[in-house]
């Protein structure tokens, strides 16, 4: 019997609940998410619902993340779409928190993780990677899973709450869920709904863009001369800016050498670049053959 999820609202509900399962020995997995789901996130929900007995999904649109003048009005808010979704997948919990709900009295604490928030694109939105650990952190407080599962779309972000993890002591698994793309390579993601029709056929440049440097980068061509490529094949294909394409070290995210890797020597690459009004983000790991 398909089964919808519980709304939950409030910190207090929503710990009362969860302290029942935890009383009968079930496991909590989490899914965080600022609604507008898609395939993406689906994907997600059911990894967490394959690793843990109850899956908790919470939306939350998070203001400390957007800078003023960025999209936090207009950003989509389709609660009830995004409900029958999760009851079609499968989730025992939806928090739906207010902003009071998650920062009472204006809260004066914030988390940041150094360094790795301040590149990439933290060079471009230097409020957000304090605005995400921020808000993960304390929905992490609020919902005290076992595991929590996180798109390697948004891969900076995913590091960046792994080191936090780790350096916070949360006994929390994180577990990252591979990018879910349309049938042209194109990153699922909410902001994509923002995109004309011509844009949204241009968009998927970025991707084949990445995919080629990085074969390129995997068989010993030289760092440089890939990204050059892929930089020069993202301009022409009508984007309007390129933020970046970079290639790092997959675990603290720090620009690689020009020339080629070693074999063996694994790296993802990046890339962020507008499609009109619309900021496009992607990424891909690989290792050197
Ligand atoms: O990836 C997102 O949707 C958000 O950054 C997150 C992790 C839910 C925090 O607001």
């Amino acid at each position: 019997m398909i089964k919808s999820p519980i709304k939950i609202r409030t910190l207090s509900e929503l710990r009362a609940v969860l302290k029942d399962h935890r009383m009968a020995g079930r496991s909590i997995g989490f899914v965080p998410t600022m609604g507008a789901l898609h395939d993406g996130h689906l994907s997600l929900v059911k990894i967490a619902n394959q690793k843990s007995d109850v899956t908790v999904v919470s939306i939350f649109v998070n203001p400390t993340q957007f800078a003023p003048g960025e999209d936090l009005d207009t950003y989509p808010r389709t609660e009830d779409a995004d409900i029958a979704l999760l009851t079609e997948v499968g989730t025992d919990i939806v928090y739906l928190p207010s902003v009071e709900e998650m920062y009472p009295d204006g809260s004066k604490t914030d988390v940041r993780v150094a360094d790795m928030s301040d590149l990439l694109d933290g060079i471009f939105r230097p409020h957000f990677f304090y605005g995400v650990a921020t808000v993960v952190a304390r929905l992490f407080v609020h919902v005290q899973p076992d595991v929590a599962v996180f798109g390697e779309k948004d891969y900076q972000q995913l590091q960046i709450i792994r080191r936090m993890v780790r350096d916070l002591g949360f006994p929390i698994e994180i577990v990252g869920g591979e990018t879910y793309r349309d049938a042209d390579g194109l990153a699922q993601s909410s902001r994509n709904a923002y995109m004309n029709p011509a844009e949204r056929q241009k968009a998927n440049t970025i991707s084949s863009a990445l995919h080629r440097a990085r074969t390129r980068i995997a068989v010993g061509t030289p760092v440089a001369e890939a990204l050059q490529e892929a930089r020069a094949s993202i301009g022409a294909a009508g984007f309007e800016r390129l933020d970046y394409v970079s290639a790092v070290d997959p675990d603290m995210l720090q620009d690689l050498p020009d020339g080629a890797l070693t074999p063996g020597q694994v790296a993802r690459i990046l890339a962020a670049a507008w499609m009109g009004p619309t900021r496009l983000i992607d990424n891909m790991g690989f290792a050197r053959t």
